[in-house]
């Protein structure tokens, strides 16, 4: 019976240096990644006051997001491994942490820079042609986006964003932390937070309150930059 042996241990050999080499790259992938930070404000966290204070703003960044970025960081680790073993079963699995927590992340990154000290008045130039446009005036956008927002049910953001395809702006309002782009399309221009550790010291149950004061603090020229590059 002739032998398999000589022609199959070189195979053998060349698919181990592969799976070996495969490992390695994965390995130095993993190590080179950037883990998420927690972004700096531009401002301090009684600069929102009275509209949003201090209390509210320092856990909400300092602790609530900062919790979205370790659990993200984590998150990653873990999807890394199950993908350097090919377990599949186990990157099903850590989908719904990865909505959750990069979700999180995203929104509130685009959250802070949507905010400002002196902020509030009116978009200028291309932006409000827009909203003028698509809405019929800013203040009914702002009744529509404001509607939209206070009806969330549970936790959740209201968002303004920009239909690539249409080339027209959006309401829309998204559950938990889901992502606006990752889950309509839509890219983000101005969010709104409502889950209750975004108010509820301040505004106890009256969230329409909270969405009414939070337009004296919204930074129109970042939505603004945000229309401009959506629109490249
Ligand atoms: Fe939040």
């Amino acid at each position: 019976m002739p032998s398999t042996t000589g022609s199959f241990f070189p195979l053998f050999c060349f698919l181990s240096r592969c799976a070996v080499s495969l490992s390695q790259s994965i390995c130095k992938i993993a190590a080179s990644r950037q883990k998420h930070t927690l972004p700096d404000l531009t401002y301090d966290y009684g600069a929102l006051e009275p509209h949003i204070n201090a209390e509210i703003m320092q856990l909400h960044h300092s602790k609530h997001h900062a919790t979205y970025v370790n659990n993200l960081n984590v998150t990653e680790e873990k999807y890394e491994e199950a993908l350097a073993k090919g377990d599949v079963t186990a990157q099903v699995a850590l989908q719904p942490a990865l909505k959750f927590n990069g979700g999180g992340h995203i929104n509130h990154t685009i959250f802070w820079t949507n905010l400002s000290p002196n902020g509030g008045g009116e978009p200028q130039g291309e932006l409000m042609e827009a909203i003028k446009r698509d809405f019929g005036s800013f203040q009914k956008m702002k009744e529509k986006m404001a509607a939209v927002t206070v009806a969330v049910q549970g936790s959740g953001w209201g968002w303004l964003g920009y239909e690539k395809e249409t080339g027209r702006l959006r309401i829309a309002a998204c559950a938990n932390q889901d992502p606006l782009q990752g889950t309509t399309g839509l890219i983000p221009l101005l969010g709104i937070d409502v889950w209750e550790h975004a108010y509820y010291l301040q505004y106890k149950n009256v969230r329409p309150d909270y969405v009414k004061a939070i337009w004296n603090v919204i930074n129109w020229e970042n939505v603004h930059e945000r229309l401009q590059i959506a629109k490249k």
